[in-house]
Parts: C-alpha cells; sequence; structure tokens
C-alpha cells in the first residue's frame, strides 16, 4: 500500500481518484463531475423543473439587476467581475447583459475547471455580447483566483452562483470563504447564491429526478475514470443515491455497489473491491438559513451587505464585504 502513494500522479484528477477509492468510506469529488458530457447534463438537469435552484435565481437576478449592478459599479471607475465555476452563464448572462446596458467599464473573468464549459460560454457571449471584455481562465478556483489576485489593482466583484458553496461542509466553507475573504480589499463585493433549507421532498426531488438525469451525471464520474484512467466499472451495478437531513441541511449523494465487486484501474495499476452495498460518496449539497450564513460570514471575517430572495422563498443571493470588526 505504501508503495502506491509514491506513484507518479500526471494529473489531480489520477491522484484525487487514487486516493478516494482507497480511503473508507470511498468518496470521489463533485469538481470531476465536468466535462464535455458532465456538462451537458448538468444544463440538462438545470432545464428540469424539479432542479429548483436555476428558476430561483434566474428570478432574483432578473428581478433584481438594476440594484445589484448599482452595487458592482458604485464607487468604481472600472472593475473585474470575476465568477468562480461559470458553468454555461446563462444565469450570470442577466447581469452582464445589464452591465453593457448601463456602460459599466469592466472584464468579466469566469474561471472553470471545465475547458469545454468556458470555450462554449466564451463563444455564446461573443455572439451575444460582443461589446464585452472577456477573459476565461481554466482551472481550479483558488489557484486561478490566487493568481488572478495577484495581478488585477481593479476593485473585484466575486460572483459564485448556483449555490456551488454548498459542495462544501461548513468547516471547509468557512475555509473557502476565509481565502475568498483573505484576498479581497476593502471595496471589493462578493455576490453569492445559498440555496434556503425547505421542504425536505422538494430538495430530495431536485437531485433524485426520474428520468435517472442525475443518476447519469453522477454516474458520469465512473465514465470519466473508465474513459481517461483504463478502468472497468460496469455503470449497471451501481445505482445513484440521494439523502437528506433536514436537522442540518446537507443532502447527499451516492453511488452504490449493488454486489460484491472488482474493478480495475489500469493507469494507476490499482483494483478497487467493492462489497455489496458499498458506497462512494460523490456529492454535498448543503441548504442554509440566514442565521448559518450570517454564522459562516462571521466565522470567515465576511458581513452581509445585502440580501435578496425569489418570490417562492426557496433561494437567497448574498452581495458580502470584508467585515469593518
Ligand atoms: C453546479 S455548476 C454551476 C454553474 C453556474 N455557476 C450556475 O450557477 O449555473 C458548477 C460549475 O463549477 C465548475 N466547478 C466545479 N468545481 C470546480 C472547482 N473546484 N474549480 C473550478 N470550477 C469548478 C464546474 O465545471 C461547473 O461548470
Amino acid at each position: 500500500m505504501q508503495e502506491k502513494f509514491t506513484l507518479p500522479f500526471t494529473s489531480d484528477f489520477e491522484k484525487d481518484v487514487y486516493l478516494g477509492l482507497t480511503k473508507f468510506p470511498k468518496q470521489l469529488s463533485s469538481k470531476y463531475f465536468y466535462d464535455a458530457k458532465g456538462d451537458r447534463l448538468f444544463q440538462e438537469i438545470m432545464a428540469m423543473p424539479t432542479y429548483y435552484l436555476t428558476n430561483c435565481e434566474f428570478e432574483i437576478l432578473e428581478n433584481h439587476k438594476s440594484e445589484i449592478c448599482n452595487y458592482f459599479k458604485n464607487g468604481t471607475e472600472s472593475f473585474d467581475l470575476i465568477e468562480l465555476g461559470a458553468g454555461d452563464g446563462k444565469k450570470t448572462k442577466i447581469l452582464l447583459e445589464n452591465l453593457v446596458r448601463i456602460q459599466a467599464r469592466f472584464t468579466y473573468l469566469p474561471i472553470d475547471i471545465s475547458t469545454n464549459a468556458l470555450e462554449k460560454l466564451k463563444i455564446s457571449l461573443k455572439e451575444e455580447l460582443p461589446e464585452l471584455k472577456v477573459d476565461p481562465i481554466q482551472g481550479t478556483y483558488f489557484e486561478s483566483i490566487k493568481t488572478l489576485c495577484r495581478t488585477t489593482k481593479r476593485k473585484k466583484i466575486l460572483l459564485f452562483l448556483g449555490s456551488n458553496i454548498g459542495n462544501l461542509l461548513h468547516p471547509q466553507a468557512i475555509e473557502f470563504l476565509k481565502g475568498i475573504r483573505d484576498l479581497m480589499n476593502e471595496e471589493d463585493l462578493f455576490f453569492v447564491g445559498f440555496d434556503q433549507k425547505k421542504h425536505p421532498k422538494t430538495v430530495l426531488d431536485a437531485y433524485n429526478d426520474h428520468e435517472g438525469v442525475t443518476e447519469k451525471f453522477n454516474k458520469n464520474l465512473l465514465v470519466r475514470i473508465n474513459e481517461e484512467l483504463d478502468a472497468n466499472f460496469v455503470l449497471d451495478k451501481f445505482i445513484h443515491w440521494e439523502v437528506y437531513d433536514p436537522e442540518s441541511g446537507t443532502a447527499k449523494s451516492y453511488l452504490v455497489s449493488t454486489e460484491e465487486q472488482n474493478v480495475t484501474i489500469d493507469k494507476l495499476d490499482l483494483n478497487v473491491s467493492f462489497k455489496a452495498w458499498e458506497t462512494i460518496h460523490t456529492e454535498i449539497s448543503q441548504k442554509y438559513d440566514s442565521e448559518i450564513v450570517d454564522w459562516l460570514c462571521q466565522k470567515a471575517g465576511l458581513e452581509v451587505l445585502q440580501e435578496f430572495e425569489d418570490p417562492k422563498k426557496m433561494y437567497k443571493n448574498y452581495i458580502l464585504k470584508r467585515a469593518t470588526k
């Protein structure tokens, strides 16, 4: 076992898959859902009525775009609009269009781990908003934003939509928010979506559609391991399973092995054995209320400047800034 850790991993994906499948309980990171196929499946998920998050955030941005954009533009000549995990930018375009309309001077810097998502976003923005300055950055949130913040002197507006923060449990979310805070100057703003606690069935249904799209999305992790690391996962021998704990507000996605089986991952020189009903934990989708958001912010040295809610009161976007106290 010891020797295996000296394997010369050629990517974070290889390393994380190795470490995740050799630990107990097994886990894989949700950030690896997103390749061209994963991006497409996520777009299908967003289009499903059960995945309420997209519509809620869309409505908030549509209803409050003027006020939000004024916060971004106020007190500055020009700024950088940096988006963490931009995806297809469908909702962001509401803000981008409005900022262009009010003649704000800014550059849009979408960061995403998915090269495919960034490429598509760039092409669509060129068509839809040709006057917009776009500078896409492929990479993970922190590495990319740290590099970026070293080079920019302008006011920074950071966007983190889709309740992506919910992929982190509270202790990690606090570390993440602290990291963001440390990169922010006094005038910088952090605009972030936090999906709120609601009827547990509504939450469960969002990650458990009957058409099986979320299942395909979850299993795309195994497809990627098969294709990129020469593995032999048989998809039918795993089921997608979702649980939601209304007390903690944590929804968790699993892949569950339906039988005892062995999988080989040639590129990692690894044999992975599964007992019947053994799990691979793949995603967390944390739900919040305003007390929890306040607590997270307070722990991270941030404060809420303004919050916006959708008409059905299911989702909130917050404008955060560095705490003054
Ligand atoms: C759930 S989607 C949300 C997309 C968009 N923000 C929205 O609200 O519709 C997450 C996006 O973040 C990207 N992503 C996930 N984890 C990431 C990470 N650690 N670093 C950079 N991008 C990441 C994915 O590729 C994907 O495009």
